[in-house]
């Protein structure tokens, strides 16, 4: 994991060395539900609530590089203050 500054953004980056995401597959990794593990072993709600927790709460980003080997995801979040809204 690595974290850095960008700009007036927070990064965080997660990486791994498995097989990686294939291409057919890459659209809908953030899907409720969507998993490509054997049945009774993913839920496919990881990245759904990444997503909504990242992007739709925070209004950040979640960016994906990945190919065999090398998988990274990029957590982007804003570091500017927002008004708070409940
Ligand atoms: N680091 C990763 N490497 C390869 N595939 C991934 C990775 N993260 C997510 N995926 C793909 O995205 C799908 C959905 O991920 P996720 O929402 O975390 O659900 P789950 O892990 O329960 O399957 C996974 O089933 C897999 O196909
Ligand atoms: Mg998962």
């Amino acid at each position: 994991m690595r974290t850095a500054r960008d700009s007036d953004r927070l990064a965080v980056e997660v990486a791994d060395t498995g097989p990686g995401i294939p291409p057919a597959v890459r659209p809908r990794i953030f899907e409720p539900f969507f998993t490509t593990k054997p049945v009774g072993e993913g839920t496919g709600l990881g990245l759904d609530i990444s997503y909504r927790i990242v992007v739709r709460k925070h209004h950040g980003d979640i960016r994906v590089d990945s190919v065999p080997g090398a998988t990274v995801f990029r957590v982007l979040l804003p570091l500017t203050v927002e008004p708070v809204t409940t």
